[in-house]
C-alpha cells in the first residue's frame, strides 16, 4: 500500500528520547502487538431506535453516522449524492510525536484507490470528530484511542463519551463529549438533537485483513 501519508515511516521512530526503560519496553510491546492493528469497522449503538445499527463514515474531513446495508454491512448510498460515503476502516497505532508523551493514535482508510490513511481526532475547540494528515491533526485531541475491557467498544481518553449530533435533518456527526456535560456550551450543537452513542469494533474478515497494509 502507497500509505499515502505516515504510518509506515511512524513505525521504525517511535523512540521518543526522553522515555525510560519500562515505558519504552510497554511501547515496543504495543507496537508489535499484532491486534492492535486487526481493522475493523464501527457500528453505532443508541437507545434511539434512529441510529441504532448505522456505521461509522468519512467524509468532507468529518466523522458522520450513517445508514448501512444490512446484508453488506458496508453503508448505503446517500440520497443526495447517490454514493456511499467512506466507511470508517481503521486501526490502533502509537502516534508519531517526540514532543507528546507516547499516545495510541486511531488511523483509517480515506479511500480505496489510491489507498490513503488519516488519523482520527478530536477538534479541540469544537470537538467534532474529524479526520486528517498529521499536520492537521497535530494540534487537537489525537488519543488516547482505547478499546473497552472486552474489546468491543472503541474509547477515546479513557472513556465512551460519543455523542451524535444532527446537524441538519437526517445528517447525524459525531462528536465526544470530553466535559461529560453532552455537549453544553458549544456552538454548533447549540439546539439540535443529540444522542448518547457507543461505537462498536467489527473485526473484517480475514481475506480483508491485509487488503491495504
Ligand atoms: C496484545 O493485546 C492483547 C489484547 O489486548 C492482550 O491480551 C495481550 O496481552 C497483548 N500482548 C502484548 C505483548 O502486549
Ligand atoms: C440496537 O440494535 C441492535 C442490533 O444492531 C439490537 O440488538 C439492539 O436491541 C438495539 N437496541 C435498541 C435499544 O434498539
Ligand atoms: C495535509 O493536508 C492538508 C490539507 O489537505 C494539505 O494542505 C497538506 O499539504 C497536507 N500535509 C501533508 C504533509 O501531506
Amino acid at each position: 500500500m502507497v500509505l499515502g501519508l505516515m504510518v509506515i515511516t511512524a513505525i521504525p521512530t517511535v523512540t521518543g528520547i526522553s522515555l525510560g526503560v519500562r515505558e519504552q519496553k510497554k511501547q515496543n510491546a504495543e507496537m508489535a502487538n499484532e491486534s492492535r492493528m486487526v481493522k475493523f469497522n464501527l457500528e453505532v449503538y443508541c437507545e434511539a431506535p434512529e441510529i441504532n445499527g448505522t456505521m461509522i463514515v468519512l467524509r468532507n474531513d468529518k466523522v458522520y453516522v450513517h445508514p448501512k446495508n444490512p446484508t453488506t454491512n458496508q453503508p448505503l448510498p446517500s440520497p443526495t449524492t447517490g454514493r456511499a460515503p467512506h466507511p470508517f476502516t481503521g486501526f490502533y497505532i502509537q502516534y508519531p510525536d517526540e514532543e507528546r508523551s507516547p499516545t495510541r493514535g486511531l488511523v483509517s482508510t480515506i479511500s480505496n484507490d489510491p489507498p490513503m490513511l488519516n488519523w482520527i481526532y478530536c477538534d479541540k475547540d469544537t470537538h467534532e470528530l474529524k479526520y486528517g494528515n498529521r499536520t492537521q491533526s497535530r494540534e487537537h485531541i489525537i488519543g488516547e484511542w482505547d478499546w473497552t475491557k472486552d474489546e468491543v467498544g472503541l474509547t477515546l481518553e479513557g472513556w465512551e463519551g460519543f455523542v451524535a449530533v444532527e446537524e441538519e435533518p437526517g445528517q447525524w456527526a459525531l462528536y465526544y463529549d470530553r466535559n461529560n456535560d453532552n455537549l453544553r456550551g458549544l456552538a454548533r450543537p447549540r439546539g439540535k438533537r443529540k444522542l448518547q452513542c457507543s461505537l462498536e469494533r467489527k473485526i473484517l474478515p480475514e481475506e480483508m485483513q491485509n487488503k491495504d497494509k
